[in-house]
């Protein structure tokens, strides 16, 4: 069943395309993510799908609805993580929670219920009458994951639900999150940590200047995108090596700041040049998500974009 239906989305601002004809299906129970650079329209697009802003041509439909015509059903029945938190700084946690949930005519006992049972989700039954301000920026983040879960969503939008986070905070809202999956609920998210959309996500959309790149499961993503070996080799002299030796042996090779990132099939002669080069120092390692991402959206291609046109 199709949860999400985004059919030639744009969306204009002035005389900027920043969502441009995007077609996408999400489907029910899988976790979808979006990634693209700053500026590339996910939250825009995210702000399109929850009926925050109309669009300038297109269809949408989320959980049967068509939006944002009948945005406000839809969201009762949906959770939003937004990428800057809005909880309420005069209020403590559970009277965020509290105020969330009245919102969803919850109250009594099992009000009550549910915020405890949301609290320990969070890890902030220390906290529960702290302010907001009080909270550290990984606590607001965990209380505002808490506070979109409030209604039992069918669908948890979440922009950047990690971003800032310690690796102790975002192991937790990873877990979090699966065992949202793993009772039948949707996820759309963005982030900028490729590990966890690899970890996280059933598929996933590269988006760059509101359009898709590329879309599919991370490992079909990999394999479609990308050769699969690199080897990431930098020290002194490593631009020479690369014109040399590195764009000889490799199938294709990149620099990044001061690092050649090396793509092949087959990495034994590279290797072997380099254990001749003591000077260099590199890694090799399967090719990933970041790779696929570089490769798609890094300066490489908006060079050759920009000179096609
Ligand atoms: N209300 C607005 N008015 C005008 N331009 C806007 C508005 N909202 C977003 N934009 C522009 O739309 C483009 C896409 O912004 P958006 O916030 O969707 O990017 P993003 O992919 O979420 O980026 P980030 O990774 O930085 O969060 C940007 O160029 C931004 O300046
Ligand atoms: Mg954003």
């Amino acid at each position: 069943m199709t949860v999400v239906r985004l059919r030639g989305l744009t969306k204009c601002y002035g005389t900027d395309t920043v969502v441009d004809g995007i077609d996408l299906d999400v489907r029910r129970g899988e976790c979808f993510g979006l990634l693209g650079p700053n500026g590339a329209g996910k939250t825009t697009t995210l702000r399109l799908l929850l009926g925050h802003t109309p669009p300038t041509s297109g269809s949408i439909e989320v959980l049967g609805y068509s939006i944002p015509k009948e945005a406000r059903q839809m969201r009762a029945r949906a959770g939003v993580v937004p990428q800057q938190d809005s909880l309420d700084p005069d209020f403590t946690v559970v009277e965020n929670l509290y105020t969330y949930a009245s919102y969803f005519g919850l109250y009594g006992a099992a009000l009550e219920a549910r915020v405890a049972e949301l609290l320990e989700l969070a890890a902030l039954t220390a906290k529960a009458n702290a302010g907001v301000l009080q909270l550290s920026g990984g606590m607001r983040r965990r209380l505002t994951l808490a506070r979109s879960l409030v209604n039992r969503p069918d669908l948890v939008i979440l922009d950047e639900p990690t971003t800032g986070l310690d690796p102790q905070a975002r192991q937790l809202i990873w877990q979090r999150l699966r065992s949202l999956l793993v009772t039948g609920t949707t996820l759309i998210l963005t982030t900028h940590y490729m590990e966890e959309a690899a970890r996280l996500c059933d598929r996933l959309a590269i988006l760059d200047r509101g359009r898709v790149l590329a879309l599919g499961s991370p490992r079909d993503l990999i394999a479609a995108h990308i050769e699969p070996r690199v080897v990431e080799v930098h020290g002194p002299g490593v631009e020479d090596w690369r014109v040399h030796q590195g764009q000889r042996l490799a199938t294709r090779t990149e620099q990044v700041g001061e690092t050649v990132f090396c793509y092949t099939a087959d990495d034994r002669a590279l290797l072997a040049d380099l254990t001749n080069r003591p000077e260099l120092w590199f890694i090799h390692r399967p090719a990933s998500l970041e790779d696929v991402f570089l490769k798609l959206t890094g300066r490489e291609l908006r060079e050759a974009e920009s000179s096609s046109h």
